[in-house]
This record gives C-alpha cells, structure tokens and sequence, in this order.
C-alpha cells in the first residue's frame, strides 16, 4: 500500500530548471497548441491542479507541451510534481501512459456531458467516431456531366461539405499561394480544406497541389512545405514532389532567378490510376542482356534490356508560361493567375481514366475543368468567386476538341 509519504509534493520552480523531454513522442498541431496557450493565460490555475510531472533531473515525464506554452505564455515559474521513486523502465512507461489521451477518457460519457466543439477548443482531441457530424446538404454527382450544374460558386470548405465522401476520383488545383494576389479579396482555410479533401478522394485517388512561395522580408515563407506535411497528417501519402519548371519574371535581389513551382501529388492509399506520360529515351541500350544483382553466391542475374525508344517522363516538367502557350482561348485571361492547359491535362491523364471524377476546388478560369472535359472526365468546379465562374462556365461550354 503507498504510505502518504512515498506520495510526491507538488513545488514551484522556475520555468528556466525544467528540461524538456527530448523522447516524448507527443506532438500537438499549431491550432491546438494556441488553444493551450490561451487555456494556460486564461486558466493559470490550472497548472497547480494539474501540474507537470518530472523527475529527479527536473526532465519532464509529463507535461512537454505544457512546458512550451508555459514559455509561450511569458509565465515564469510553474507548479511541478517531482517523480523521483520511479524507475528508468516507470518512467519511460508514464511518459507514454501519460500520452496516451485516447482511452484516458470514457468518451462517451465525456461528449454525453460536454460539448465536443467546446472540449476541442480546450485543446482535448477527440476521436471523430464521437462528434456529431455535421448536417451535410447532398450534392447528387450524377448531374454533373451538364452545364452549368457543373460549377459550384462558393466557399470550398463549405461546398465540399455537402459530398459524399469517397466521391472523387482526382484533384488538380492551384490555392491562392501566401495570398500573393487577394483574388477580389478572398482568402482560404488551408486547414479545413485538406482535411475535407482527404474526406471526398476515393481510395487510390489523387490530390495534385500546385504551389509555391512568397517571398517575406527576404525570407521564402515555406508555405508549400507546410501545408504537404499537413496533407500527409491528414493520412494522404505524399506521392511525389514533382516541379513544374516555368519561365518567370527576372527577379531582382541578391538570388538566382526562380523558374519552378512544386506539384505536390498526395494519394489516399496506393493510386488506383498512373498512365504515365512517355518521353523519348536519350538513348537506347544496345545490348540484349545486361548483369543484375548479385546472388548469395555472388553470381550476378543476368536480365533482358528492353529494346523500347521511349520511357515515362521525369517528375519535373518543363511547361511554358507566355507566350499564348498557356491556353487555347481569349476568355482565359480574363483571370489574373491561370496555370497552363497542358499542366492540368497531364496530371488528368496521368492520374485518372475516363469516366473518372475531377475537382478543381479553387477553379478560376475553368482550366482543370475544361482539360477534364476534354478528356472524358466529368468535372466539378468551386470558386468563391461570381465573376471567376462565369468564365469557367463559358470557358468549359465552348470547349471543343476541334483543331486541337
Ligand atoms: C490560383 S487561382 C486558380 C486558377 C486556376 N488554376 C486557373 O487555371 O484558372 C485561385 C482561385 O481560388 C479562388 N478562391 C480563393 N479562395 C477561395 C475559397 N475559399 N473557396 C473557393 N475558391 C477560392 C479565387 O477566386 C481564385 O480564382
């Protein structure tokens, strides 16, 4: 039985002696660690009811993201309870005990009382078995082979809402990037919108993410790399780090000129669909076998050269922007950011197969949506923008394969 004594107190020191755990697995995402912020201002109180645990060498066992938004905060010295009768093995075991969170809590019980809107905003993760999800107005895909059902104005969080999940085939999309052009002042929740779109891709289906950085107070923001590592917490896989190699305007400043932005390819599972593009080869082997690895017994197997001229394309594509190289109509330009026809087609025709379902939730002019009818896709559009739908709306109805 524990004597009162082997119980550990609870002393105040300063933040500053505290050292954090370098392994605990525990991570936090950016939204939810503001919350903890804001909790731990709000609430200081808090921290003597639930103090961090560390031990004898002041390094935390329990308590790692409390520490970094203690510091966050400005506080000073923090309640902290001193384990210092466990052992190695106790430890290592409380860290992850204590981490756990998912099975620390009866969640049913917890959302019967609580609301799960209200304990996320206090920083607690709970399993989406246990939110209600939210009503979803149904959106029939069927009708989406016919003008102009075919193009949803609208905030793309809160259209795509309304899908089915697992309805879409392939994404090929271009966000606003850093919100480098305000686009008639719209912006978007980069967050919401990956996590939606993890939602509606199919298995094996695929999300290509055109994007690049701004450049801030000399500093490229990292936006793009941000947002893939977003996709793959949302359990995307990301497939490919592809570059679209463009011309650009000459920049000035101590820097080389950029000429590419990253098409980032996530896919939820394996693909289902790759029809690669085929590219000459540089040259072809002429020799009829060549040596492959080596066996246990060191003896290399031999396999067979194919004698094929060509070989599926590099992941970094040369397309050309100007130039009238970007699209095959006027209406086009009539948005200030379009990427390029051939872009889009590629990654339809790569990604996808006739018949499939493909999404532009940032649409613009129309150019994924028109290349997708083109190919015998059907397509869906979402803009927030009136005006950039009518152009899609246009732009896709008087597509035409004719003198293509
Ligand atoms: C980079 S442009 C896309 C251009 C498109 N790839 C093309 O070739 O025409 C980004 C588009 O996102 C739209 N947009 C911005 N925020 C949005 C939101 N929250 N929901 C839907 N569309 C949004 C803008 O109106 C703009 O047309």
């Amino acid at each position: 039985m524990t004597k009162t004594s082997d119980i550990p107190k609870t002393v105040t020191v300063p933040l500053s002696k505290i050292k954090l755990n370098p392994s605990n697995p525990r991570t936090i995402r950016d939204d939810r660690f503001k919350k903890l912020v804001e909790s731990i201002k709000t609430f200081p109180e808090m921290l003597r009811i639930r103090p961090i645990v560390v031990n004898e060498d002041m390094v935390i066992l329990g308590g790692n993201m409390r520490l970094k938004a203690c510091q966050a905060a400005g506080i000073k010295e923090v309640p902290v309870i001193i384990a210092s009768n466990l052992s190695a093995s106790q430890q290592r075991e409380f860290v992850i005990k204590d981490n756990v969170g998912f099975g620390d809590w009866d969640w049913e019980l917890l959302v019967k009382d609580w609301d799960a809107v209200e304990l996320e905003d206090w920083g607690l993760e709970v399993p989406e078995a246990f939110v209600e999800p939210p009503e979803r107005p149904k959106v029939d895909l069927t009708g989406f082979t016919d003008l102009p059902s075919n193009i949803i104005c609208g905030n793309n969080v809160d259209v795509l809402k309304g899908f089915e999940a697992d309805s879409i085939d392939l994404t090929v999309t271009s966000p606003p990037y850093d919100n480098l052009r305000q686009y008639n002042g719209y912006e978007f929740d980069f967050e919401p919108l990956a996590r939606e779109l993890y939602r509606v891709t199919k298995p094996g289906g695929v999300v290509v993410w055109v994007v690049n950085d701004a450049t801030i107070d000399g500093s490229e923001t990292g936006t793009s790399f941000k947002q893939a590592l977003y996709f793959k917490e949302c359990g995307f896989n990301l497939h490919d780090t592809m570059i679209w190699r463009r011309c650009t305007i000459p920049q000035s400043g101590p820097r080389y000129e950029s000429c590419f932005e990253f098409m980032f390819v996530f896919s939820k599972g394996a693909p289902l669909a790759f029809n690669p593009i085929m590219t000459d080869k540089l040259y072809t082997d002429n020799r009829k076998e060549k040596q492959g690895h080596r066996g246990s017994d060191g003896v290399p197997t031999m396999l067979t050269v194919s004698q094929r001229t060509d070989k599926p394309r590099y992941n970094i594509w040369d397309i050309p922007v100007g130039g009238g190289h970007v699209a095959t109509d006027e209406l086009a330009s009539e948005h200030p950011a379009i990427f390029p026809e051939h872009l889009a087609e590629d990654h339809i025709l790569s990604w996808s197969n006739e018949g499939d379902t493909v999404l532009d939730p940032f649409c613009g002019s129309g150019t994924t949506l028109k290349m997708a009818k083109l190919n015998g896709r059907r397509y869906i559009g979402i803009d927030i923008s009136e005006e950039y739908c009518a152009i899609s709306n246009k732009r896709v109805a008087e597509a035409s394969n004719a003198g293509r």
